[in-house]
C-alpha cells in the first residue's frame, strides 16, 4: 500500500559537489542499491589468472549483447582489472550466487599484479571457448566477452573507466536455463549494498 500524501512532503535536500570524494562516493554507492555483482576475471601480463567483484555492472544494449562495469582508479593508478582487459582484449563476467559471498569479499582485497585471486581465495576454474581467461567453475552464469569500447571518466583527481563487453557466449550452470528463462531460484544471485553488506534475492515479490 502507498504512504499516505501527508508524509510526502519532508524530504532532506542535498547537493553532492558539497560533499567530499569519499563521501560522495559513500552516498551514491549506497543508494542506487542493491546492486548485482559482476566477478570479472581477466589475464596478467605473466598470464596471472585474476579476480575482482565490480557491483556497478549494467545492462547497456541487448543487440549487441553488450554489458558494462565501471572501475575506479586507486590513488596508485588503473585496477589489475582495468590494465588487464585494455591490454588483453577480452575478459569473463562470472555472476555471483549467495555461496560465494566470503570468497567475493576477499577477492576484493588488494593483491598484487603477479598473485591470482582465483588461487587464494580457491574458486576453481573452466577453460573459455572464445576468450582467453578462464571461467569461475562456481559461479552459476558466465558471461565470455570482448572489449567492446572503454569510455573515461572523471574530475579532480577521480578517474573512473567504464569497460563495455560484447557477450560472445554465456555458460549456464545445469538447472539455470529452462528454456529460454532463467531460473533464478537456481541463480540465488547475491546483491550488493555497500561497503561488506550485501542482500539476499531469494524473498521475490510478484506484482
Ligand atoms: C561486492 C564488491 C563490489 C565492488 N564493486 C566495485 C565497482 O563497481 N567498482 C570499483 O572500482 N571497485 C569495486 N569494488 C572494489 C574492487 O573489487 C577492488 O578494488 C579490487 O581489489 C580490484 O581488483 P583488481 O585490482 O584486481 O582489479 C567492489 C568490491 C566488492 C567487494
Amino acid at each position: 500500500m502507498l504512504p499516505p500524501a501527508s508524509s510526502l512532503t519532508d524530504f532532506q535536500t542535498i547537493d553532492l559537489q558539497e560533499f567530499a570524494e569519499e563521501t560522495r562516493y559513500k552516498f551514491l554507492t549506497a543508494s542506487v542499491v542493491p546492486r548485482p555483482i559482476a566477478l570479472v576475471t581477466s589475464l596478467g601480463s605473466g598470464g596471472v589468472l585474476n579476480a575482482a567483484p565490480f557491483s556497478q555492472f549494467v545492462i547497456v544494449s541487448v543487440t549487441p549483447p553488450l554489458l558494462a562495469f565501471v572501475a575506479h582508479d586507486l590513488p596508485g593508478g588503473q585496477k589489475d582489472t582495468v590494465r588487464n582487459v585494455l591490454s588483453s582484449g577480452s575478459f569473463v563476467i562470472n555472476t555471483v550466487s549467495e555461496s560465494m559471498a566470503v570468497q567475493v569479499q576477499q577477492c576484493s582485497e588488494f593483491f598484487p599484479p603477479d598473485v591470482s585471486e582465483v588461487a587464494v581465495v580457491g574458486f576453481r576454474t573452466l577453460p573459455s571457448e572464445k576468450v582467453t581467461p578462464d571461467r569461475i567453475a562456481e559461479s552459476p552464469l558466465q558471461f565470455e566477452c570482448r572489449l567492446s569500447r572503454s569510455v573515461e571518466f572523471g574530475d579532480h583527481g577521480s578517474h573512473t573507466t567504464m569497460i563495455v563487453g560484447e557477450v560472445l557466449l554465456v555458460h549456464c550452470a545445469a538447472g539455470v536455463l529452462e528454456g529460454h528463462r532463467v531460473n533464478h531460484a537456481r541463480l540465488n544471485p547475491l546483491g550488493r549494498i555497500s561497503g561488506r553488506a550485501y542482500v539476499k534475492t531469494g524473498d521475490v515479490l510478484h506484482v
